[in-house]
């Protein structure tokens, strides 16, 4: 019984998860930023690119980004790299610990100097962060079809 509960509940999510996209409303709301990246922030955006992108970069469908939005439904940035108001140690605090979808980050997989470097950059003003990262999860995403 709870099993068929269960999988009644993720047939709900996916239709509803289907009818926003069909909607549009998993659709990036940032527009692209171009510029260099200040040099002593760019081991830091190299992190990112590699361990946060794929859920937080700007595309559509990525499960921080849209669950970013969902959260603050526009009263800050969906994008992590958009935001301005991310602490050091609050960045910290979640990498290490994790929420929701989002696991946990060893030190064998983020060292503390790496992650030091990624809270600096997530927390630079915005114009030393340049433009994105890049996704490197473009073409899974594209595979998916959720790409718009
Ligand atoms: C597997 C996907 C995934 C990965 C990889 C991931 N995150 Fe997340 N992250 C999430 C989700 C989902 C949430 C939102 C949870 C919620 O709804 O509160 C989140 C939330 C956060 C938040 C909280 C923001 C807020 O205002 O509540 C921070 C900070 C964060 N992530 C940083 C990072 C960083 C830095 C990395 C890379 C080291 C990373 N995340 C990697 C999925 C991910």
């Amino acid at each position: 019984m709870r099993y068929l509960a269960l999988a009644c509940a993720a047939a709900v999510a996916a239709l509803a998860l289907n009818a926003a996209q069909a909607q549009g409303e998993t659709a990036p709301r940032t527009a692209p930023r171009t510029g260099q990246t200040a040099p002593e922030l760019q081991r830091g955006k190299a992190v990112f690119a590699h361990w946060c992108a794929p859920c937080h970069a700007t595309g559509a469908g990525l499960a921080g980004t849209m669950s970013l939005e969902a959260k603050y439904d526009g009263s800050v940035p969906a994008a992590l790299e958009d935001r301005t108001d991310l602490q050091p140690a609050v960045i910290g605090y979640f990498v290490r610990t994790g929420v929701a979808w989002m696991p946990p980050f060893r030190p064998t997989e983020i060292s503390d100097d790496d992650l030091a470097a990624l809270s600096a950059y997530l927390s630079a003003p915005l114009a030393d962060r340049g433009a994105h990262a890049p996704l490197l999860a473009d073409e899974m995403v594209r595979a998916r079809g959720s790409e718009q």
